[in-house]
């Protein structure tokens, strides 16, 4: 982030009266010390902008999770589509690309977690991020070796279990957000506001977030940081296929739909898989019919190997905003701006009636 120090200090101030950072710093060494401190997020990762790029199997490995490390943010490796070893080979040329934190996202579904816990611990990733599953089950465990650790959940009941779990800090994903997602459908704007009530750890909001004023929204509602997904999807650094990219950037308003939840509610483009799903819904498809469909390789065949009929391709609401394919730090940086640039705004009473 590039801008002059009186242009920095005039932005501190107001960003102070928002009470987003609670002191003002003196001069431009302690901007970023500042900065980290005064956010939970920050603070608790030791990064210097609360924004996290989310871990997405088969779309952020290394290459990703470093970059977006490397430009302020925190970065996570998506294991939940790795090998053992995949891993192992992610978290290493991850350490050798960034000297900043990054995290690994754990889905408690996979079936060999043990095998990359070990990994996880072997190789002193300081942050992992668990979905899909009871935070019960590993949070002690990872955290006796240090880790820190963050638990997904799409309600308020779930956050306050993970919270009780012992967890660092919890993810509300909003119905919005690319991938798998909760059941009861709750939106982001209304599921932040209500974990932010009754949480008292940190709190991350995702889904539906991919702009600056997304961010302060999410911020304004009560989250002290966020988690993006799809935005980084349309990426160099992303592990996507290229089809799957530019399909991203294609896919306008409406062009995704949640679906399957009988067996794990998921956001995908409507594409011809997702239309063979419906059709099949309307046939009064059976569960085991719904998994005969779905069968294996799915989201591999369409995220990695690029097959855009044939695939399943995960994406969230906000695709309708992602309009270019662009570096991960100069989608951090273009988050930044705006970001800072609504605030301004906002305290320069366009929001007083
Ligand atoms: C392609 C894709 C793959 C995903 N894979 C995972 C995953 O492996 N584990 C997980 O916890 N969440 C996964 N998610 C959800 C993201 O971590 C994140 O919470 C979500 O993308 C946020 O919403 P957004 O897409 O609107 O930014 C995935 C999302 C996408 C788009």
């Amino acid at each position: 982030m590039h801008f002059g120090v009186q242009a920095m200090l005039l932005q501190l101030h107001r960003v102070d009266k928002n009470n987003y950072f609670r002191e003002v710093p003196s001069g431009i060494e302690n901007y970023r010390l500042k900065m980290q401190q005064n956010n939970r997020i920050s603070a608790l990762f030791g990064i210097q902008y609360p924004l996290i790029q989310a871990g997405m199997i088969w779309c952020s490995g290394w290459e990703l999770a470093s970059a977006v490390s490397n430009a302020g943010g925190l970065g996570i490796i998506g294991s939940g589509s790795m090998y053992p070893e995949v891993l192992d080979e992610h978290i290493q040329k991850c350490k050798q690309a960034t000297d900043k934190p990054f995290a690994v996202n754990l889905p408690m579904l996979y079936p060999n977690i043990e095998e990359h816990i070990q990994t996880i611990i072997k190789h002193k990733v300081p942050i992992v991020f668990t979905s899909a599953g009871n935070p019960k089950t590993w949070t002690g465990h990872l955290k006796e070796h240090g880790i820190k650790v963050v638990h997904v959940v799409s309600s308020v009941k779930f956050a306050l279990k993970a919270q009780e779990a012992g967890v660092d800090a919890v993810v509300a994903e909003g119905f919005e957000a690319g991938g798998h997602n909760g059941r009861d459908e709750t939106t982001t704007m209304c599921l932040i506001p209500m974990v932010a009530k009754e949480l008292s750890i940190p709190l991350i909001a995702a889904g539906g977030i991919g702009t600056g004023k997304g961010m302060l929204a999410a911020m304004n509602l009560g989250a002290d940081g966020v988690q993006i997904g799809s935005r980084f999807i349309a990426t160099p650094e992303s592990s996507a296929h290229e089809n799957f990219k530019q399909t991203v950037i294609d896919t306008p308003e409406g062009g995704t739909q949640l679906t399957l939840k009988e067996l794990t509610p998921v956001r995908l483009i409507k594409n011809a898989f997702y239309n063979e799903v419906e059709s099949a819904y309307q046939r009064c498809a059976s569960q085991e019919e719904l998994k005969a469909l779905l069968g294996r390789g799915r989201a591999k065949k369409g995220m990695f190997e690029g097959d855009l009929i044939n695939g399943e391709l995960e994406v969230g609401q906000i695709s309708g905003l992602i309009q270019e394919i662009k570096p991960a730090a100069e989608v951090v940086e273009e988050i930044l701006d705006e970001f800072r640039a609504a605030l301004n705004e906002q305290q320069q009473s366009k929001f007083q009636f």
